[in-house]
């Protein structure tokens, strides 16, 4: 059974992200009392993360997507990425969650995360590979590893903290019929990777991700909780687990912060991984977290 410590304190050093960058950006009275999100470990990492991370498909990518008002949305600004990144660390979200499929969100990370790479523990995918049209799913050994070794030059970094299988609906063939679950195992060997897991859609592909990694992302909000047996089993097992689409991607029944509340208070779940390209959206998500 996962015992979740909630770990307000930034610690210094392995575990920890308390680089003094942005300090400046912080010290502002407008993030006063916000640095203070609770952490849960990531599996056995040894590495704390916040109870709400921040997802980045819409950094790089606005076609294919279901938000409201659909496609065509202007992609932020340089400078608008880099006030959504000093407002969520601001907050005290050291989590990013990013993709090969989200367009060019992971070179813009790359191009634009600079010193901030060190307070962020880094997730990406690999597996799901967007054209700008329609996806295409390559779960080959040949491809994983290199879709991991262009991620990391593409992050601008030597070491990804986690790396998810990308999985198409077919969640349980992915993971018992292809080599990307052993090959991400291996990559962790070499040190390349600090975690691995698979983002699923199925309960019995979440249970088996669990049995065979260290982290499983699922889908969680107010309007859809078929997914929580996977939630209760890696709490039960002390993986972690990642929310996706925890305001059902905009279209989430009750509101930002019901939702946020309901995900965050369910024992087992690790990090609430929302997406947001508003500064105010994402200061309001982190309050929500203190009504819980
Ligand atoms: N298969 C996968 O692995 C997978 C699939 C989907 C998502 N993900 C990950 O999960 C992340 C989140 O999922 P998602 O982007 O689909 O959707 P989501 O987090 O459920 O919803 C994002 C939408 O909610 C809006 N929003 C955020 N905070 C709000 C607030 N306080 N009030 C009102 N609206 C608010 C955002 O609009 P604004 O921009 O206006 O704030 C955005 O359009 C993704 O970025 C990605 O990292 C993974």
């Amino acid at each position: 059974m996962t015992d979740e410590p909630e770990n307000t304190n930034r610690p210094e050093g392995e575990g920890g992200f308390s680089s003094p960058a942005c300090a400046a950006h912080e010290a502002s009275p407008a993030y006063a009392g916000y640095a203070s999100l609770p952490q849960r470990p990531f599996a056995a990492t040894g590495k704390n993360v916040s109870l709400l991370g921040l997802g980045t498909v819409k950094f790089g990518r606005n076609t294919g997507v279901k938000y409201p008002g659909g496609d065509g949305f202007a992609l932020p600004t340089d400078a608008q990425v880099e006030e959504l990144l000093d407002t969520a660390l601001a907050c005290g979200i050291n989590l990013l969650d990013t993709a090969p499929a989200y367009g060019v969100a992971e070179e813009r990370l790359g191009k634009l995360l600079g010193k901030r790479r060190e307070r962020f523990f880094l997730v990406t995918k690999t597996g799901e590979e967007f054209d700008g049209e329609k996806s295409e799913y390559v779960f080959t050994a040949e491809h994983t590893r290199m879709s991991v070794e262009r991620s990391l030059k593409r992050l601008d970094t030597d070491f990804l903290d986690c790396v998810l299988v990308h999985s198409n609906r077919e969640d349980v063939k992915v993971i018992t019929q292809t080599p990307a679950l052993e090959t991400l195992a291996r990559l962790k060997e070499e040190g390349l990777i600090g975690s691995f897991g698979v983002s699923t859609y199925t309960v019995e592909g979440g249970r088996l991700t669990v049995d065979m990694s260290d982290a499983v992302m699922v889908a969680y909000n107010a309007g859809y909780v078929d997914e929580k047996p996977v939630i209760d089993y890696a709490r039960e097992k002390g993986k972690a687990v990642l929310v996706k689409k925890g305001l059902a991607s905009g279209h989430a029944a009750g509101t930002a912060a019901q939702n946020i509340r309901l995900v965050t208070s369910t024992p087992g779940v690790t990090s609430l991984v929302f997406g947001s390209l508003n500064p105010k959206n994402i200061l309001a998500n982190a309050a929500a977290i203190g009504q819980n």
